[in-house]
């Protein structure tokens, strides 16, 4: 026996599973209602962006179902995007890609998988860059930072960890925030701005039920008398 505290090598094998899958669609309003509505699966995080990049990349939402076991399900719409490729030919959405395709759709469909701190992180990071497929983009987002890459077959790959846990007010947010977009989506020009004022409207006929369940919340505990 000794004192001494024995440091234990992390294993080599340090990824934790499934973080979220990523795919694109094109009908935003169906995948809600069928992931959603049909499935149960609860929206727990969504993200609104503007474009940006040499790209003139659209304007998008990307929103996250939960899967069960911390794992999510997760989907770009971008707004006034056309489908690309022969729509008749066989394959799901992303398999009918021609070559105009910009690069940002062919990586929004990716699998993301789970690491639980930075050191692990930055341990995936330099295996990558001591190989043939270097990481492409290190990025921190809202509440992750991910490092991406290609595979042989093209496939890219996410390698993730958690910055902080996502906030019970996010889940609300993504909330009213995916019901805004089945509303609109369905509609004429779809866009960020119809998004958002649609969510404001949501807000606004929410807020009142919202005050009414906080303050029954917060109200004392009736006393029984004898
Ligand atoms: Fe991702």
């Amino acid at each position: 026996m000794t004192d001494e505290l024995e440091i234990v090598p992390k294993a080599d094998h340090r990824v934790m599973g499934v973080d979220h899958a990523a795919f694109p669609t094109f009908d935003p309003a169906g995948t809600v209602r069928f992931y959603r509505d049909v499935l149960r699966f609860p929206v727990v995080h969504s993200i609104c962006a503007a474009g940006w990049g040499p790209d003139k990349h659209p304007d998008f939402i990307h929103f996250f179902f939960d899967i069960g076991n911390d794992d999510r399900i997760a989907f770009f719409y971008y707004f006034g995007l056309k489908p690309y490729g022969d729509q008749t030919a066989p394959g799901d959405s992303w398999a009918r890609l021609d070559h105009d395709t910009p690069q940002f759709f062919t990586n929004s469909r990716h699998l993301a998988i789970h690491v639980v701190d930075e050191e692990d992180l930055l341990e995936y990071r330099k295996r990558l860059d001591d190989s043939e497929w270097p990481v492409e983009m290190q990025v921190m987002h809202e509440t992750i930072e991910s490092i991406y890459t290609h595979d042989p077959n093209g496939y890219m790959i996410e390698i993730t960890r958690a910055l902080r846990p996502v906030t019970p007010q996010e889940d609300l947010d993504a909330a009213i925030t995916i019901d805004a977009l089945i509303d609109i989506a369905e509609g004429e020009d779809p866009s960020m701005d119809k998004l958002l004022e649609r969510k404001a409207q949501l807000i606004v006929e929410r807020a009142e039920a919202w005050e009414r369940a906080q303050q029954h919340e917060l109200a004392p505990e009736p006393v029984l008398v004898p």
